[in-house]
């Protein structure tokens, strides 16, 4: 499926993610930036937080516990903030966007 990244300043890079890749390994294997993923993808650092779009409701699990704790860790965090080593890509994920913050720290 193919995926958008639209960064802070509205510059939009739409990439092809195989099914059950994350959007944080999506990010980083097309050189997309805004995502540092320091923990490597363990759900440890939140240094790879992200925001969808209203689009994606109903397409994807809540965060879990550990999740949704790193989640009050973020800068700017808001309603659909997520991690992205969190979220795996299927093919109902076609043509959705997903918005990169500001910073990570
Ligand atoms: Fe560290 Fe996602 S890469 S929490």
């Amino acid at each position: 499926p193919e995926i958008t990244f639209v960064d802070f300043a509205g510059n939009e890079t739409k990439v092809d993610v195989p099914s059950g890749t994350s959007l944080m390994q999506a990010a980083m294997e097309n050189m997309v930036e805004g995502i540092e993923a320091e923990c490597g993808g363990s759900g440890s650092c939140a240094t790879c937080h992200c925001y969808l779009t209203t689009d994606w409701h109903g397409k994807i699990s809540d965060p879990d516990s550990n999740e949704s704790d790193m989640l009050e860790m973020v800068t700017e965090p808001k309603d659909l903030s997520r991690l992205s080593c969190q979220v795996l890509v299927s093919d109902e994920h076609h043509g959705l966007h997903v918005h990169l913050p500001e910073s990570q720290y």
